[in-house]
């Protein structure tokens, strides 16, 4: 028997991911909870301050994905001042959220997980890392760092900055694409096409190693959510959500997310914790988990027809082909994310050679004109939406944010609990098995940083509860 252990509030502010598995009577894994901290502070910390102030404030919310809360915070004030940006804004803000889909892609796919995916669950923990993955597979790893690079290189080129950028403004964008920036990334284009078909083969491969994970890791029926087009095609930034049930029907199309109040609820399990997004309309016995939907990749590539590119579409066809029309497994999120690279390298080439692209009207000048304004668009991850109210003086009195990772927290619960209940078999936790559960998340690439705004790695701690509540083993891991 091992001391209960009790987290601290301060560290638990700090983004702690932990893990319970709740044993049942027999010891087997019966249900499993991911909890994610909410820094709630950030939502207060907007009050009071000037709307035009939002995207600039909401960016540095989180150091993982700002170009995501820059465009939703841009979008967002746009609502309040009723106006409409010039169309050569809207493309570089589509180039901008491909850069960033690109880059944080490449980074999850193979920063953190290849040496996983390549190397083994099972292999020596020592160089399960990418030390070891680029002793073993460096040409691998280096069409990683350059696929990541290039996806910087779009964002800097449209927002001033590799990271922090500054470029996304309410109305628009600061400064127009010069040619030169345009000529230099066209210029790096093809290498960077080349890297993301090669992941792709290498992507069906592991289609092939990881038979046993596409069954186990979150294989479930449940409701997707993203931003879809009436013509099928695959979305990222704007217009109306679409939602579809298990087997690809669609439940709801041509959403407002303006209006996302009236269908996605919040249920709260305590005050620290990330509010749980569900599909009001599905929730049955007030239990979330009966309405639980996946937004990011995954979600994206089932709701969308095409993605309307040659390459990608040839890799959806042919996944297709092998899963089905929809893909349920969480495993699949790693395979749709290089396909979402390569169709993002796709358009970005095709905004890069729009005759306008370097229009030099970037930017609408106006005044809060409404009391609220709801901004979303597809992060990364999923779903975003910053909703923002504001008072007669354009003081900012009101601030929801609905992350991607909130929205899949459901999911991967039901994840965990089912690797859980597949390779956690004693009363005390292997590193095999932590391994397969930090796997499983690691599928949904959650941004912790999101809701916790602590910045690096988060120390994880799983910890596993007998029936009566008390603790029986706890690992921690850094
Ligand atoms: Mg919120
Ligand atoms: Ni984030």
């Amino acid at each position: 028997m091992h001391d209960i252990h009790v987290i601290d509030p301060v560290s638990r502010i700090e983004g702690h991911a932990k893990i319970t598995l709740h044993l049942d009577g027999e010891g087997q894994v019966e249900d499993a909870r991911f909890h994610i901290t909410e820094f709630r502070g950030f939502e207060e910390f907007c009050r009071g301050r000037l709307l035009a102030e939002m995207p600039g404030l909401t960016a540095r919310t989180c150091g993982i994905c700002p170009v995501s809360h820059l465009l939703a915070s841009a979008k967002a004030t746009e609502q309040v001042m009723a106006v409409r940006i010039p169309p050569a804004a809207t493309r570089l803000r589509r180039m901008a959220n491909l850069g960033q889909i690109v880059q944080s892609h490449s980074l999850s796919f193979f920063h953190l997980s290849a040496p996983d995916l390549l190397l083994g669950m099972e292999s020596d923990p020592a160089r399960r890392n990418v030390f070891g993955l680029m002793q073993a597979e460096p040409d691998v790893v280096r069409q990683g760092i350059g696929l990541r690079r290039y996806g910087q290189e779009v964002i800097a080129a449209v927002t001033g900055q590799r990271i922090h950028g500054t470029g996304i403004v309410a109305g628009g964008v600061a400064e127009p694409l010069t040619t030169d920036a345009r000529d230099t990334l066209r210029a790096g284009l093809d290498e960077a096409l080349a890297a993301a078909r090669n992941t792709l083969e290498l992507s069906f491969g592991l289609l092939d190693r990881f038979a046993e994970e596409l069954e186990t890791f979150g294989t479930f029926p449940s409701m997707y959510l993203a931003h879809g087009r009436p013509d099928g095609l695959w979305e990222h930034y704007d217009g109306t959500l679409t939602v579809i049930d298990a087997d690809g029907g669609v439940i709801a199309a041509g959403l407002d997310p303006a209006d996302y109040r009236e269908v996605l609820g919040e249920a709260a399990s305590s005050d620290s914790y990330l509010k749980v997004p569900y599909w009001k309309a599905a929730l049955r016995d007030d239990d979330p988990r009966t309405a639980m939907y996946r937004v990011g990749p995954l979600a994206r590539i089932n709701i969308a027809e095409r993605f309307g590119t040659p390459l990608a579409d040839a890799g959806l066809a042919a996944l297709r082909e092998r899963v089905g029309r929809i893909a349920s497994s969480s495993f699949l999120y790693h395979h749709a994310r290089v396909l979402e690279v390569l169709a993002g390298l796709e358009l970005i080439g095709e905004l890069l050679d729009h005759p306008e692209i370097t229009d030099t009207h970037v930017r609408a000048h106006a005044e809060p004109n409404l009391r609220r304004g709801v901004g979303a668009s597809e992060a990364p991850r999923g779903t975003l939406f910053h909703d923002y109210e504001v008072d007669a003086n354009g003081v900012v009195t009101g601030v929801n944010l609905v992350i991607a990772t909130g929205q899949n927290e459901l999911a991967m619960n039901r994840t965990i609990r089912d690797i859980a209940a597949r390779y956690v078999t004693g009363p005390e936790l292997t590193d095999g098995m932590l391994n397969r559960i930090e796997a499983g998340i690691r599928s949904y690439d959650p941004c912790l940083s999101c809701s916790t705004h602590a910045l690096g790695q988060m120390p994880m701690v799983v910890e596993l509860v007998d029936q009566e509540g008390v603790t029986i083993d706890e690992r921690r891991r850094t």
